[in-house]
């Protein structure tokens, strides 16, 4: 099913992927371009609507990032956002110059309530700028729509062409009236009727992915993790037995985690699809022995993860399609989609296998957002606890543990992080902290137990909240949680007699504790 779409032309403006989260969000599928897409692939996608991305430079620096002007003239209608309204003025016969003063934060607006982009917003409201240039004066045909106390073009248009641009930010939440006003132009402007929605999507994906694989047989690397959950539902529905998801545990998993995942895809679960557990502990432990450093534990365990994998796909024989659970925000950050550089350097074990013959590679989830996977997953009816999990490494535990990894060390950290997440949970705390976990320092100290001198670990505990996992700041958890914490786990844990919060934001430390 072809979907309505709205492009999103990136000129390298950090909020990108943000903008296309929000339109989606209205339920207009969009799709991110970098600038140097040419324009027959944009009308190729035949999008409803194109937006203009903010940008880091100025538009009257000749290097910068530019447009062919043919754009506005293509019958789409056109929103430029920031540096994207400067571009569109300027390749229009406006004049953009640098501002008296510089403009950042929120800052109040007046907007003409007659404009189709304004419509239903408050006269004077709140949105978010950040902008050292300003549009001095704007092109030909077009009307200025809002204006702020030092922007005197806050926002120009020119209805009859469909072109519309504003100076602020309206797919950042500090804009109060944004999602409004993007709406306002995917609806109103655009014409859009909203057909991205989750249940078709699901509907569609199912019924492509039968098409495309017949008869042929799928394998998938199942992590547990919320992506390759998905995606393994997603090709069990589409076909059946003709899928085998291969479950590697490595024996670095939470607490009861192997059996909750065997639970939900095993035998005993809901869906016809072949299931195979590989218990390969002992495997990761020996190749781990000793090991203190991070990276090479990371190296090992992604290794040893391949082989594992490998050698349970030559059992299955013939594999035609490979799943992987590549999701949009991974694709336009290896630099497919927009413009931003590769910032995580992260990888999941389970890269792909050098010795697994296959056809292809499928990606079911390759066009959705985090958030549009986990309502996948709920339309799915994957069990709450699968869809919104936390973020967890593939590495493991062996990264929570600092210092040799041993099966004690294991078992300590995986009890005082059950513990923790059980209190969280009790104390609603979920929904504050976006990742909390706990880890094994490598430290042991002296403490007294009853009469007892005893000489044993501590435990960290880490809370972070954050919005996309670059930066985060340490969870204000409150004292009272963190005593009934701390209480539990040198009670109930043994070998820990001090359980210590880390305090620390990201930079300068990281989210995980290795
Ligand atoms: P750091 O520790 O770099 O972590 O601040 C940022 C986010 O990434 C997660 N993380 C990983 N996720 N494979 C993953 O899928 C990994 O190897 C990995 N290492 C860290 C971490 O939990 C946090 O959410």
């Amino acid at each position: 099913m072809q979907h309505e779409t709205v492009v999103v032309i990136d000129f390298g403006g950090q909020y990108n992927q943000l903008i296309a989260r929000r339109v989606r969000e209205c339920g207009v599928y969009c799709e991110i371009c970098s600038w140097r897409t040419g324009l027959d692939e944009i009308k190729a996608k035949n999008p409803k609507g194109v937006i203009l991305t903010g940008g880091p430079n100025s538009v009257y620096d000749p290097a910068s990032a530019s447009y062919t002007p043919a754009l506005f003239s293509a019958g789409i209608p056109v929103l430029g956002i920031c540096y994207g309204s400067q571009l569109m003025m300027q390749l229009l016969g406006g004049r953009v110059a640098p501002a008296p003063g510089r403009e950042y934060g929120k800052t109040e607006v007046t907007v003409d309530t007659r404009s189709l982009l304004f419509d239903g917003v408050s006269e004077k409201t709140i949105c978010w700028m950040s902008h050292n240039d300003f549009i001095a004066q704007p092109a030909p045909g077009f009307a200025v729509s809002a204006r702020t106390a030092n922007c005197p073009v806050a926002a120009a248009e020119d209805p009859q062409r469909g072109l519309y641009a504003v100076q602020f930010h309206p797919e950042v939440l500090h804009t109060r009236e944004g999602t409004k006003m993007l709406a306002n132009f995917v609806y109103k402007v655009c014409g859009c009727k909203g057909d991205w929605k989750m249940d078709s999507f699901v509907e569609s994906s199912i019924a492509a992915l039968r098409q495309k694989i017949g008869g042929g047989r799928v394998l998938c690397a199942l992590s547990g993790g919320v992506d390759s959950s998905v995606a393994a539902v997603l090709l069990a529905k589409a076909v059946g037995k003709q899928l085998t998801c291969v479950f590697v545990d490595h024996g670095l998993l939470r607490k009861n985690e192997g059996d909750e995942v065997e639970a939900v895809f095993g035998p005993a679960g809901p869906y016809d699809l072949n299931f195979v557990r590989v218990n390969a502990q002992q495997r990761f432990y020996d190749k781990l022995a000793g090991v203190e450093e991070p990276e090479h534990k990371r190296r090992i365990i992604g290794e040893e993860f391949i082989r594992v994998f490998e050698q349970e796909a030559k059992k299955i024989g013939r594999v035609d399609y490979l799943v992987q659970g590549t999701i949009y925000p991974d694709v336009v950050e290896s630099g497919l989609g927009g413009e931003s550089a590769v910032i995580k350097s992260h990888h999941n074990v389970g890269g792909l296998p050098d010795h697994v013959d296959f056809k292809e590679i499928v990606e079911p989830l390759r066009s959705l957002f985090k958030d549009e996977v986990r309502a996948a997953g709920r339309q799915l009816g994957l069990p709450e606890h699968l869809v919104s999990r936390q973020p967890f490494p593939g590495p493991g535990l062996a990264i929570r543990i600092i210092g040799a990894v041993t099966p004690e060390k294991i078992k300590m950290v995986q009890e005082a992080d059950a513990i923790f997440r059980e209190e969280m949970a009790k104390a609603g705390m979920g929904g504050g902290a976006s990742q909390y976990f706990a880890a094994l320092t490598n430290m042991r100290s002296v403490g007294v137990m009853g009469d007892e001198r005893t000489y044993d670990y501590a435990v960290a505990l880490r809370a972070v909240t954050t919005t996309d996992f670059m930066t985060a700041e340490a969870a204000p958890l409150s004292w009272e949680l963190l005593s009934a914490i701390t209480s539990r786990i040198v009670n109930e844990v043994p070998h820990v007699n001090r359980v210590l919060y880390d305090c620390t934001g990201k930079p300068p430390a990281t989210i995980e504790f290795e």
